[in-house]
């Protein structure tokens, strides 16, 4: 029975056309298309890099303010393999508080294949589209307290492009290839970063919005306790805890457990888009696991 349940949900998402492309496109139901206009030329920066000119590589890569908002930002191409000219597309922003000593996060959308600017825009980047195109600031962006590289990736996602089929991942060793080669021209161009704790997010904190019915918290939760994993002994008996932001709220953020270094976190009143549904819950989450914060609700 619960066999037959856990078939129908799997085949219920798969035949859905294109999960996250359709809640992309419901979020932006009311958004009118931008005016077409002059988006200028697409900077390559590893010819820079190869040329030793990495100052003016980065100096182009500086991204111009918008109307009304300036936050300091860098974005580009880098050519990850020059056979087939397959091109990485980054947006990187470094944190706004003590951006010398902050972790640096790279985001990789989900999918495979959506692109991480929808993490920009809609999820916990600095910036939030509005319904007539024009950006707005976000309440509790990640890129407060993080360093945030956004990345789309594979190449093909996005803006990221290859001028030959060939150039299409189709395993895992080509995306890591071809991401590895990005983040180590990434570290070229921007090197007092390079001594900085790293996070690829996705890797050892898992979360789930509690109303997300993608992937539900129950099934992600049953996974981990099937699963073989090096922290599986200590994940069985590891206690659920309750997680308040403060002391004095009334309403609970969501549930933990950790086993180790590993966190499993479940957000309340979330749903697949978790840090849209939930940013300050979302930008607290982050925060914790990445600052070792613990889970304790601040004073205040
Ligand atoms: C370019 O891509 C091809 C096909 O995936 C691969 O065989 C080759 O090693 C890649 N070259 C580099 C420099 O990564
Ligand atoms: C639309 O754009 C104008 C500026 O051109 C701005 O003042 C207004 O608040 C925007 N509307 C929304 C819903 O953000």
């Amino acid at each position: 029975m619960v066999g037959a349940m856990w078939k129908v949900i799997v085949s219920l998402v798969l035949l859905m056309p294109g999960p996250c492309d359709g809640l992309f496109r419901s979020l932006y139901r009311s958004v009118s298309m931008p005016p077409k206009g002059d988006s200028g030329q697409p900077l390559f920066l590893t010819p820079y890099i190869e040329a030793g000119k990495i100052q003016k590589g980065r100096e182009l890569s500086l991204v111009g303010p918008f109307p009304g908002l300036n936050m300091k930002s860098y974005a580009g191409f880098l050519t990850v393999n020059k056979t087939y000219n397959s091109n990485l597309f980054f947006w990187f922003f470094p944190a706004q508080i003590q951006p010398e000593d902050a972790p640096v996060v790279l985001w990789l959308q989900g999918g495979p294949g959506g692109s991480s600017m929808f993490g920009l825009f809609v999820e916990h980047g600095p910036y939030v589209v509005t319904s007539n195109m024009t950006l707005r600031d976000r309440d509790f962006p990640w890129t407060t307290t993080l360093s945030m590289l956004y990345i789309d990736n594979p190449v093909g996602t996005g803006f990221s492009f290859t001028d030959d089929t060939h150039g299409y991942a189709v395993n895992e060793d080509d995306v890591a290839r071809d991401l590895y080669s990005a983040l180590i021209q990434f570290f070229q161009i921007f090197p007092e970063y390079k001594n900085n704790d790293f996070y690829v997010t996705g890797e050892v904190l898992i979360y789930n919005g509690q109303l997300d019915i993608i992937v539900a918290a129950a099934l992600t939760e049953r996974s981990l306790m099937g699963m073989d994993w090096k922290g599986s002994q200590e994940y069985k008996k590891a206690e659920k805890k309750v997680w308040k932001i403060f002391k004095s709220d009334s309403e609970v953020a969501g549930y933990i457990r950790q086993a180790g270094d590993f966190h499993q976190v479940i957000i309340r009143g979330g749903g697949h888009i978790l840090p849209y549904d939930q940013p300050l819950r979302a930008f607290d989450m982050i925060n914790r696991f990445i600052y070792g914060k613990g889970w304790d609700p601040y004073v205040g």
